[in-house]
């Protein structure tokens, strides 16, 4: 069996690691953007505070507690129904599907990283059409990096959880905070920062909806890394004796914290130099190189460090998206770690190749269905549907499951007297969200 634990601050980074992704830097920046920024930002807070700290220390717990695999931790906690229970632990398979648009998209980054170096687009229509001409129809420079991503990852699996994911992390998570940190004091000197502030704080409630609000715990969801066992793996390498809730306080913490700083930053240089908070998820690839150009060779160097840091944030998520499945074929089945590693990385390469086929055109027709291709699929069917969906069963586990007295033993002398709230969100809070999520998913796709 596995002996390799975490070493505390080890533990932190990483699990921040997984949490701080595209999700923080690539994605929120634009659906606040969509929904109207400030009453979008506070639904989206509210979410992190009421719901995803309590799943984030729940699904802590489990792997604490069951320290084996997804898969088999739920079946050691709840011996006598393992039969229904193993299946929140097959809610890993989320984290390859995740992979298969998550590589791509970190190959569109390293491409940006050689770009940046030597031109930007000088206006929006020329970035939207590099873009797009890299979207649309560059199959050989998307599969170039995309492969590239998948061979990166698939090495650092390999190393393990002490000599593979711990050190990326101790050394690429410091980076990303300097390189953020950096852009971020440069941008509170610009005079539009106070205008980023008021976009991004300011409530304007007419803009949120039953969809702003979907789209808002889903990606609290999305971007703690809730729902499908990456936290919960590599919480079964804790050490003895851990603080779950301080680990999940500085998680949740360094999130956030990132997620509005990349945010204020993004704007402040979009209405400095740019158009606006632009919409859609060209945002970073298509507005921000622009308002980059006009900053003359600092931008270029900006260009880069940004999206270093966009890839460094990535490929640390990308390693815990991988890591559950890994995990389970080497405890379930015995594989080496090799093996595993490498059979899981060729299924989200190989998967990933049809996501990214499915932005090509001429290939394009035949992957879509409906108003969405492949890749938009895979993307809002594992954040709306099957996060949530986890997010619920790991709720309902801890919350009524498992013995109280087990629960009880660990969490009330970490939480205090914040113990029977965390107990009373996870039992009643995030269940009746969650369905509510469901259901006006239901709603949305009818
Ligand atoms: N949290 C990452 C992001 O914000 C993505 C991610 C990594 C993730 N691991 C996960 C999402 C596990 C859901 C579940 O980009």
């Amino acid at each position: 069996m596995k002996i390799a634990r975490f070493s505390r601050i080890g533990f932190i980074l990483a699990a921040a690691g997984s949490a701080v992704g595209l999700g923080n830097i690539w994605k929120f920046p634009y659906i606040a953007g969509e929904y109207g920024g400030g009453a979008f930002v506070l639904v989206y807070l509210l979410t992190v505070l009421l719901i995803g700290f309590s799943i984030m220390i729940a699904e802590m717990l489990i792997g604490y507690l069951g320290r084996r695999d997804t898969v088999t931790s739920f079946e050691e906690l709840a011996p006598k129904s393992k039969g229904l229970w193993k299946f929140g632990g097959f809610q890993a398979m989320a984290g390859l599907l995740i992979m298969t648009f998550y590589s791509v998209v970190i190959g569109w980054i390293f491409n940006y990283i050689i770009t940046s170096l030597s031109t930007l687009p000088a206006t929006v229509e020329q970035a939207e059409q590099t873009f797009g001409s890299m979207l649309h129809t560059d199959i050989g420079t998307q599969l170039f990096y995309h492969t590239v991503a998948f061979i990166w990852i698939t090495y650092v699996v390999n190393k393990g959880i002490k000599g593979g994911i711990e050190k990326m992390n101790l050394v690429l998570m410091p980076m990303l905070m300097v390189i953020l940190g950096g852009m971020f004091l440069y941008a509170m000197s610009l005079d539009t920062f106070s205008k980023a502030l008021d976009f991004m704080f300011m409530p304007h409630w007419e803009k949120i909806n039953a969809n702003a609000f979907v789209v808002a715990v889903g990606h609290a969801f999305f971007t703690l890394s809730l729902g499908m066992g990456a936290i919960m793996t590599y919480s079964a390498s804790l050490e003895k004796n851990s603080n779950l809730v301080k680990n999940a306080f500085w998680v949740v913490f360094l999130d956030t914290l990132i997620a509005i700083v990349a945010g204020l930053m993004l704007f402040t240089f979009l209405y400095q130099y740019g158009s606006g908070p632009a919409k859609g998820p060209g945002l970073v690839f298509i507005s921000l190189p622009a308002a980059f150009y006009e900053m003359g060779i600092l931008g270029n160097i900006f260009a880069v460090l940004f999206f270093i840091a966009l890839a460094f944030a990535g490929l640390t998520s990308s390693v815990s998206l991988v890591e559950p499945m890994v995990q389970y074929f080497i405890d379930r089945f015995g594989w080496s770690r090799l093996k595993a590693s490498i059979s899981m990385g060729l299924f989200f390469y190989l998967i990933g190749i049809i996501a990214l086929l499915s932005n090509i055109d001429g290939f394009k027709d035949s992957l879509t269905w409906g108003d969405k291709n492949f890749f938009d699929w895979v993307d809002f069917f594992t954040a709306a549907v099957m996060l949530p969906l986890g997010g619920l069963v790991m709720a309902v586990f801890v919350g009524f499951v498992l013995p109280e007295e087990q629960v009880s033993s660990v969490m009330k002398s970490q939480l205090t007297w914040a113990y029977p709230l965390w107990r009373f969100s996870l039992r009643y809070i995030t269940p009746v969200a969650m369905v509510l999520v469901i259901l006006s998913l239901v709603g949305v796709l009818s």
